[in-house]
């Protein structure tokens, strides 16, 4: 699936997934990697959206140099650490438990479908936890093409799909599926 054979690209869904977080400790694989202004509307900005809550963020990327953009775009944050490595290595030696996995990193034609699902496939996922995954709004579902089943299989629920695909897994009987609009 090539990038140019995306659909229209749909809103962001940081605002939902953080809307229903449990738990306060988030993973995101991709950093901020074009701090013009501009870029707000089309790369989204994901650090900056997590860092502002307050909670725990873990950025990793495997380029120094948008490493070094997320930081300037984002100002000094003592909540946010960063790690200049490949997404799949982290998630292979994490241990902590994770509330939400932002999945990132490279396009859907590049190796993206495949790391997306060994990312769900890795990540220490804790209870109640969210996995969202970006660039599935294409056709054969991008990036979630076999990321997405593979989460279903784990026991997460999709509960929404536009740009990105969000999955909750409910593991307590007090989260009631029913508050999330859309579910599928
Ligand atoms: C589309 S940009 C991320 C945009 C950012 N999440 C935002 O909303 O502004 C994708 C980033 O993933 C990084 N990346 C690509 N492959 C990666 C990998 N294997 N592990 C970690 N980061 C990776 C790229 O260097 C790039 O900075």
């Amino acid at each position: 699936m090539k990038v140019k054979e995306r659909r229209a690209g749909g809103p962001f869904l940081f605002d939902q997934a953080l809307s229903r977080m449990r738990g306060n400790l988030i993973v995101e694989i991709g950093a901020i990697r074009d701090g013009r202004k501009v870029a707000e509307a089309a790369d989204g900005w994901s650090t900056k959206k997590w860092a502002d809550t307050g909670m725990e963020v873990i950025c990793v990327d495997t380029s120094e140099a948008a490493l070094k953009t997320t930081k300037r775009v984002i100002g000094p944050r003592d909540n946010v650490s960063y790690y200049c490595v490949d997404g799949l290595e982290l998630l292979r030696y994490f241990v902590r438990p994770i509330d939400l996995l932002y999945i990132d990193g490279p396009n859907p034609d590049e190796d993206g479908q495949e790391f997306a699902r060994l990312c769900v496939w890795l990540a220490p996922m804790a209870p109640n936890s969210i996995i969202l995954i970006d660039d599935c709004d294409f056709s054969d579902d991008g990036k979630g093409k076999t990321a997405i089943p593979l989460a279903q299989e784990m026991g997460f629920r999709l509960v929404t799909k536009g740009r990105q695909a969000l999955l909750i897994r409910f593991d307590d009987p007090e989260f009631n599926p029913s508050d999330c609009a859309g579910i599928q």
